[in-house]
Order: structure tokens, then sequence, then C-alpha cells
């Protein structure tokens, strides 16, 4: 069901650091701050061949991602996020396996401007999992 790893999101304290060290230590290709309101985060792209990794920073009140920062506060590794073809036939047979979906349960349009879901870290071995329709 799942196909390719669409990215790494890495959870950090300091975009502009991270971004920079990820541009000139690590010669990668570094996109600009991106706002999301509706997930309550910054994103930074980095585009690499075969993959992405996001840099993630909360943005406003009650951020997702604040707690783990306070857990982790030099950064980490928060999420993975794999492709689907079909969310919602992805969705139904992960429930009717007894995974939780997190949130509403109905998909959010993610950075990517398509529909994403996250999949509850307990279920699948301390891993937070998302899903993007491709
Ligand atoms: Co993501």
């Amino acid at each position: 069901m799942i196909g390719r790893l669409n990215h790494v999101a890495i959870a950090v304290p300091d975009l502009m650091e991270a971004a920079a060290q990820y541009e000139q230590m690590l010669g990668a290709s570094v996109g600009e701050p991106q706002d999301e309101p509706d997930h309550g985060v910054t994103v930074i792209f980095i585009e690499l061949p075969n993959t992405k990794i996001e840099l993630l920073h909360p943005l406003g009140e009650n951020s997702p991602i604040e707690a783990f920062l306070e857990k982790n506060p030099s950064g980490g590794i928060h999420h993975v996020c794999y492709e689907v073809q079909d969310i919602i036939k992805a969705r139904d047979h992960l429930s009717s396996e007894g995974a939780r979906i997190l949130g509403s349960g109905e998909p959010k349009i993610g950075a990517h401007g398509k529909p994403v879901l996250f999949l509850h870290p307990k279920d699948f071995t301390g891993t937070l999992i998302e899903l993007e329709q491709v």
C-alpha cells in the first residue's frame, strides 16, 4: 500500500540555523521558509535526489511540535511521510486493522498542497507516520 518515502521531518529549535547547516555544511538544496498556520508549523524543505527533508519549527499558539521540542530541546526526527495512491482507501484499511488516525480522521491539506493524515505513533513502533496522497 505505501509507496515512496516522501520526506523525513525534523523538528528544530532554530529554523534558520538548521537551514544554514544543511546548505553550507551538507551542501543541500534548501528552500524558503513557508508558514503552515493550519498545521501550527513553519517548514523549510530540503530537496535530496531521492526524497526531501522537512525542517519544522513551531508557529503560533498550541503548535503540535511545541511539546516535542520541550522533550527534545536540541531537535529530533518528528515523523516520516509515505506516499499513498488513495488516502481514503488507506485510512479505511488502517482503521479496520486497528490503527488510530490522529485528529478528526479526515485528511487535511498538507505543506505540498496534497491531502495528508497522521497515524498514532504508539501503533507504529513509536514513529509518527504521515500519509500523503500523490
Ligand atoms: Co510532513
